[in-house]
């Protein structure tokens, strides 16, 4: 009961705060074109600015709908053909902007399509989670998203060069509510990223994995069947 009250403080505090930016963003933008202050490259660049900070805002509302899906028992996955490196692409270009921010770079290593039959909404939520967690983590260094076609399974991998997870920590990560200790008010999360990923990647009969080390940053394996069953209803 704690962990459920401490979760929707934290969920209300996630929607409500990146409100505030948002609005100042919009204001800074109105107030620059009514006086003519802005060149159209500047204007272009505040709107994916307000761009950004809007898609994150939904797809963190969409994080808590399907936790609350899982948890209630509603989760109903629709695999269809799908090709997961678009999957992956488009996932990535919705960090473009806060990578270039934060000037990290990702090097890919990707096949030039990989075709299944996946959830393509899981598949997103599965990658966005642990890009967030890579991009959050992983202290400006440089992240690697691989995936490699196992024939009757695929692997994508997401490498970065962060502090790593304590043997102690890693026990729990993948469990809801959970955050490694020492995680500090600098990094805001629900601590259901990896939960979620968990039970998306089980739900389509994968498994997920993490190689990882205190210093030696953290590597996260997600193994699915290259075409998921639908869930039964
Ligand atoms: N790449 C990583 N490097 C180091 N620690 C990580 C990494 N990914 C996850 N963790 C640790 O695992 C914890 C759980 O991750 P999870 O994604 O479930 O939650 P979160 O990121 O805290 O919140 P959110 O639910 O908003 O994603 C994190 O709080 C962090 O302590
Ligand atoms: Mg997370």
């Amino acid at each position: 009961m704690a962990a459920r009250d401490s979760f929707i403080a934290v969920a209300a505090h996630e929607l409500r705060n990146p409100m505030t930016p948002m609005v100042g963003q919009i204001e800074l933008l109105l107030s620059g074109v009514k006086a003519g202050r802005y060149t159209p490259q500047q204007i272009e660049q505040r709107l994916e600015r307000i761009q950004s900070l809007m898609l994150h805002y939904i797809k963190r509302s969409a994080t808590l709908l399907d936790v609350s899906r899982i948890t209630s028992g509603n989760l109903k996955l629709a695999p269809a053909s799908c090709d997961l490196i678009l999957v992956v692409k488009e996932v990535i270009e919705t960090y473009a902007e806060a990578t270039r921010h934060a000037g990290v770079s990702i090097k890919l290593d990707l096949p030039s399509s990989l075709s299944g039959t996946w959830d393509q909404l899981a598949l997103e939520q599965i990658i966005d989670n642990l890009m967030s967690n890579a991009i959050k983590y992983g202290e400006g260094g440089p992240i690697e998203v691989g995936v490699i076609d196992l024939g009757n399974t695929i692997c994508l991998r997401i490498r970065d060069q962060g502090p790593g997870i304590s043997l102690d920590d890693r026990a729990r990560i993948f469990d809801r509510f959970e955050r490694a200790v020492g995680v500090d008010s600098r990094h805001s999360g629900f601590g259901v990223g990896l939960w979620l990923v968990r039970q998306l990647t089980e739900a389509m009969g994968g498994t997920i994995s993490v190689e990882t080390g205190l210093g030696v940053g953290s590597v996260f394996s997600v193994v699915l069947p290259r075409h998921g069953t639908a869930t039964p209803t």
